[in-house]
């Protein structure tokens, strides 16, 4: 065993996968999850997946003295994945306070506490959506903060910033901020993978949902766009190979060769592919004709970004490796596993 890790949101969709490429790599892990958005039958999945059951402690982080009390139950934990927020763009912007609140509160019990247990390493979950349009593609990680769009892309700056303060202010661990680009795909078992409630607002589980028949069409949300088919561009990143550059990061930390305190690297493939080559991708490798139309375009859409994962490549060994088509295949595999279950 390699140490325990506590993976907060850990049965939500990235963390999931991360709980899973955790104990491949030999760590312990720990799930923490108050399943306000995912289900306790992940545990399973990752039972099935990886042999090995993880610890799972159902309870709100936004819940210091529980956390505490996780802390004192599981001594010895050395590094803590955070994932556990809340994370749609539209409802963010309708529901300010929740989001702020969750995303907020959450991380500053982890900080308040972590030294007070000797944890080592937090690994914190951002997002792309901190560049907001990028004037250079692709984007490095030292392209300028943008003003955040919404609610939710504001936590994500502001919680980079706490992290980052309470870290030079003296604090006695190491942090690495990943900034994501889109986490797409599932766990090639199709034991786990995304499950979006409701109608999906995210590009992938509207196109798998509509495959199925669950969605009666596709909307693309504008062709007028400056790219060279006028869809939007995005830097689609399959979820396994994400997962695993969570378990570098830890490492990195917990082997002391972190070069500064806190980190920061871009998760992506580092391909813009547009809304329209990845409806046309998704034909190609399921053989399912997929119903569409364009539609106007999207408030708060930028138009293209994709990653320059040149860092994260040299300097944490992490390279994404699934083609775009496995990636879709994935999905798709996942979508018909939810229908054989008989949950969607
Ligand atoms: C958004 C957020 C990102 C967040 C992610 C996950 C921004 C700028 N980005 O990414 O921070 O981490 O959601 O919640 O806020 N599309 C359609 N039809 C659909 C759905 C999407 O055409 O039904 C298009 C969108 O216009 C976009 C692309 O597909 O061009 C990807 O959209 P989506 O999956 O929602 O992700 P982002 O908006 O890129």
């Amino acid at each position: 065993m390699k140490g325990r890790i506590l993976v907060t949101g850990g049965a939500g969709y990235i963390g999931s996968h991360t709980a899973v490429e955790l104990q491949n790599a030999g760590y312990e892990v720990i799930i923490l999850d108050n399943l306000s958005n995912s289900n306790a039958e992940v545990i399973d999945g990752i039972e099935r997946i990886t042999g090995i059951r993880p610890a799972f402690v159902k309870m709100d982080l936004q819940d210091k003295e529980a956390l505490r009390q996780l802390f004192e139950d599981y001594p010895g934990i050395k590094g803590v994945i955070n994932f556990a927020a809340s994370k749609a763009v539209g409802e963010s912007v309708k529901k300010p306070l929740l989001y702020y609140r969750n995303n907020l509160v959450t991380i500053l019990n982890l900080l308040d506490l972590m030294p007070d247990y000797g944890v080592e390493a937090l690994v914190f979950s951002s997002s792309c959506t901190v560049y907001g349009q990028p004037d250079i593609l692709p984007v490095t990680e030292e392209a300028p903060i943008k003003p955040a769009l919404s609610p939710y892309g504001n936590t994500k700056q502001i919680c980079e910033e706490i992290i980052t303060d309470t870290i030079h202010a003296g604090a006695p661990f190491k942090s690495i901020l990943l900034r994501y680009f889109n986490p797409v795909g599932a766990h090639p078992s199709a034991e786990i993978g995304e499950l979006p409630l409701g109608v999906p607002q995210n590009l992938l589980p509207y196109v798998t949902q509509t495959a199925m028949g669950i969605r009666e069409k596709l909307s693309v949300f504008g062709d007028d766009y400056d790219t060279p088919d006028g869809s939007c561009i995005r830097d689609y990143i399959h979820v396994v190979d994400l997962a695993k550059a969570h378990v570098k990061a830890v490492d990195r930390m917990l082997n002391g060769e972190s070069a500064d305190a806190v980190e920061i690297f871009n998760l992506g493939t580092g391909k813009g592919v547009s809304v329209l080559e990845l409806i046309k991708t998704f034909e190609e490798s399921t053989g399912v004709k997929l119903n569409y139309e364009i539609v106007g375009r999207r408030e708060g859409d930028i138009t293209k970004v994709w990653a320059d994962p040149e860092k994260a490549n040299k300097v944490l060994g992490w390279t994404a490796t699934e083609t775009l088509a496995d990636t879709l295949t994935s999905a798709w595999k996942w979508q018909q596993h939810l229908r054989e279950k008989g949950i969607m």
